[in-house]
């Protein structure tokens, strides 16, 4: 396994050096060493990804630049079509409603401030283990990056929320991390060492979630903290964090995917889908319905006719990304990637 890290991380080192490969003035007119076929096919996946996602980038921010428009048309043709007094009324009526939903806006993340606040104490814990960063290329990381914010949009809008923890936030993890709007002030514990330093003291309550482990979880049991892997591999790793954990002595779990329903591919499960699923069992205490609520239809074998509320981003397949629908206190299916949306 070790060689394979080398190797990725040669690939992953040569399709970073492609961004400079102006010449430096030592190297004068030497040619740049020639890349790995691997790394050629890394950097031009990498190529079309950004691509696509300046397009789509560039299509919303037209698509919003036209909705506000004919808002504003729309708004103009109103007022114009009525008397002075009724202009004035429908002027003061809509900013009433402005008003309105900005204090709805603002009781609403008071709310939320008091239930992260609250489960700092008597939340589950559940860890999202980062120490993988090397394994990873960027935009794994920053899909990665994504899952957690994500994860952390969900958890706030929970009933009952857990309290997560971010180790071995550190490097380029960190950085992206660092990058999300409002960051600084989310109500998670961040912590640079390794779960196995900062919570030393809690090693046998510790368990490891990986669904290369023997054991299935049955109960989610508050004294025991679950550590989720950061990882987004599309199985590259396989086994690694039930090798880790095996090496620290620490238990491990997984879900009991198997017991409750039959997947048309492997069970291992993103990031976000993991802790999803948690937090649905924290509300319901059914995994079944918890599955279901989470992983995709086009993962599952059976066609049941319950919701589902599947959400994008699976391992082994070519998006990583959650798209935005939010659960747990709302349904609504409206998607996006837009940052300040998810965690508003
Ligand atoms: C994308 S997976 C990483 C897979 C990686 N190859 C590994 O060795 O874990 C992200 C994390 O989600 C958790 N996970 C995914 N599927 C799971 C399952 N079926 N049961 C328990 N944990 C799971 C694990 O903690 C895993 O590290």
């Amino acid at each position: 396994m070790e060689g394979d890290a080398d190797a990725a991380q040669n690939d992953q080192n040569a399709v970073q050096n492609l961004s400079d490969l102006q010449p430096s003035p030592s190297q004068g007119d030497q040619p740049p060493p020639p890349l790995s076929k691997n790394a050629q096919k890394k950097l031009l996946k990498q190529k079309k990804y950004e691509a696509k996602k300046a397009e789509k980038k560039a299509l919303i921010k037209e698509q919003k630049k036209r909705e506000a428009e004919r808002k504003r048309k729309e708004w103009e043709e109103a007022l114009a079509g009525v008397s002075e007094e009724e202009r004035l009324k429908l002027i003061e009526s809509r900013r009433e409603l402005r008003k309105e939903r900005m204090e709805k806006r603002s009781e609403e993340r008071e709310s939320k401030i008091q239930r992260l606040t609250g489960a700092k104490t008597h939340g589950q814990k559940i860890v999202i283990d980062l120490e993988f960063s090397h394994l990873m290329t960027s935009s794994e990381i920053h899909s990665l990056v994504q899952q957690i914010m994500y994860c952390y949009a969900v958890n706030g809008r929970c009933p009952s929320p857990c309290h997560l923890w971010l180790t071995g936030c550190k490097g380029e993890m960190e950085n992206q991390l660092q990058r999300l709007p409002g960051f600084d002030k989310w109500i998670i514990e961040k912590e640079s060492r390794s779960y196995i330093e900062a919570l030393e003291d809690e090693k046998e309550n510790l368990v490891y979630l990986t669904a290369d482990a023997e054991k299935e979880l049955d109960e989610l049991d508050p004294q025991k903290l679950y550590i989720v892997g950061g990882l987004v591999d599309r199985n590259r790793w396989k086994g690694l964090t039930m090798k880790k954990a095996q090496e620290q002595g620490i238990q491990t779990a997984k879900l009991p995917i198997g017991t409750h329903l039959k997947m048309s591919s492997s069970q291992v499960l993103t990031v976000n889908q993991v802790i999803e699923i948690l937090l649905k069992f924290l509300e319901t205490k059914d995994w079944k319905a918890s599955f279901f609520q989470v992983i995709p239809q086009r993962k599952r074998c059976e066609t049941d006719s319950r919701e589902d509320q599947g959400v994008d981003g699976e391992e082994n397949e070519e998006k990583e990304e959650p798209s935005e629908k939010k659960r747990c206190t709302d349904d609504s299916s409206s998607r996006t990637n837009d940052p300040e949306a998810i965690l508003s």
